[in-house]
């Protein structure tokens, strides 16, 4: 017993390495949390947002300007057919989250 550390000491060690390992961590979860979310808007919006067809893309538009749109759909600011029903079923923080995602994406050419 006598090679451990005192026990002040060894909770201090484990917080900085919890920290430590905290951060890239949380990096790796909202990078899987966005894609999985974003997943959620493949059916219509075509897989990492590349559209089909008519569909609009999201690939490539700004974050600022998904934010934007979704939340004028789920207030009802901006009339639409489906997506005031979908996007109340997102909070702010999953919406940044997915529209970060999109964002990244490659615009299709
Ligand atoms: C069931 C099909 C469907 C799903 C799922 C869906 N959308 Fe949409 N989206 C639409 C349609 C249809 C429109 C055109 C507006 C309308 O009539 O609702 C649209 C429009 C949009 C627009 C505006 C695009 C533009 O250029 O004007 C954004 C942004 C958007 N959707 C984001 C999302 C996000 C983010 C998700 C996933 C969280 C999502 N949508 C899921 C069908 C869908």
């Amino acid at each position: 017993m006598t090679t451990l550390l005192p026990p002040a000491r060894t909770a201090h060690l484990a917080a900085a390495a919890a920290l430590l390992l905290a951060s890239p961590w949380v990096l790796a979860q909202d990078a899987n949390l966005a894609r999985n979310l974003a997943a959620t808007c493949a059916n219509c919006h075509g897989t990492n947002g590349q559209a089909r067809g008519d569909m609009k893309p999201l690939a490539g538009m700004s974050a600022d300007k998904i934010v934007a749109l979704f939340t004028d759909y789920r207030s009802g600011a901006q009339p639409s057919s489906i997506m005031g029903q979908i996007s109340k079923g997102y909070t702010d923080a999953q919406i940044k989250l997915v529209a970060g995602y999109f964002a990244a994406q490659p615009a299709k050419k």
